[in-house]
């Protein structure tokens, strides 16, 4: 489990392309049909409806230009190509706008299971099938507005709500456990953990999400399982403003790590 990946963004051609080598692509494949063999079974059906209807396959490493072609045609959501790492106001502005930041490069293979750094398998595989459900992208772009409206000082605890949901979500469909967020989807070591290992999952509620801490740098030691993304929109019909405060009042919830990276 890498600390520092050190990767260096990709530069697009002047053809809006990306170009991957042929070990580049050779890693998306071998990561793609890992994941796809166990994702049948283990992610929800809006997952993978979504990546049916942009069809993504694993010869190919998908170009930020024809998933956002394919987007915007389905229900108006797009992605972008950026560096690694942007700024949290371009980061919100862009989620408001129904836009999806994706990094561009590809993890090595050293770092096959798991990658802290979103990549572009990460950020195609990963989040872009999630981006055709409709109610998915009013959580999106609801999130987005909201974090640009609360500014810095509500940006750790509302980042929380993001971090269990669109990255680590689960979902209860049809009575069975199945996975949504991206880091789950994208990441052989985290699909397995979640679903298989059966960690602390416990329902869906805002309060407790936004009093819990997380790490980015470990399996995570709990997951909140969500009824529905009817459910996940809703959640931010409130004053979120007075929720984070209140979140702040009561305190964190005690940590389910160490501390100590
Ligand atoms: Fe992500």
């Amino acid at each position: 489990m890498p600390i520092t990946a050190d990767y260096e963004s990709k530069i697009a051609g002047a053809n809006g392309l990306f170009h991957y080598t042929v070990s580049e692509t050779a890693v998306w494949r071998d990561l793609f049909d890992q994941q796809m063999a166990n994702l049948r079974t283990h992610a929800c059906a809006a997952y993978l409806d979504g990546q049916a209807a942009l069809g993504m396959i694993g010869d190919t490493v998908p170009q930020v230009v024809d998933i956002n072609a394919r987007l915007n045609a389905i229900n108006g959501s797009g992605v972008k190509a950026v560096d690694a790492l942007i700024p949290q106001d371009e980061f919100s502005t862009l989620l408001s706008e129904r836009r999806f930041p994706v990094a561009t490069f590809i993890r090595r293979r050293e770092h096959f299971d798991y990658i802290e750094e979103p990549d572009i398998f990460h950020e195609c595989f990963g989040h872009c099938p999630m981006l055709t459900n409709e109610a998915f992208c009013q959580f999106m772009e609801r999130f987005g507005r909201l974090a640009l409206d609360l500014g810095n000082d509500y940006s750790e605890r509302l980042f929380r709500l993001f971090w269990f949901t669109v990255e680590f979500g689960l979902i209860r469909e049809n009575g069975a456990r199945k996975a949504f967020g991206a880091g789950i989807i994208s990441s052989p070591e985290e699909l397995a953990y979640a679903m298989t290992y059966a960690p602390k999952v416990v329902p869906f509620n805002l309060m407790t999400v936004l009093r819990t801490p997380y790490r980015i740098d470990i399996l995570q030691p709990v997951y909140f399982e969500i009824d529905s993304f009817e459910q996940l929109a809703n959640s931010l019909e409130c004053d979120m403003q007075a929720m984070l405060d209140e979140a702040a009042r009561l305190g964190d919830l005690p940590s389910l790590f160490d501390d100590a990276a």
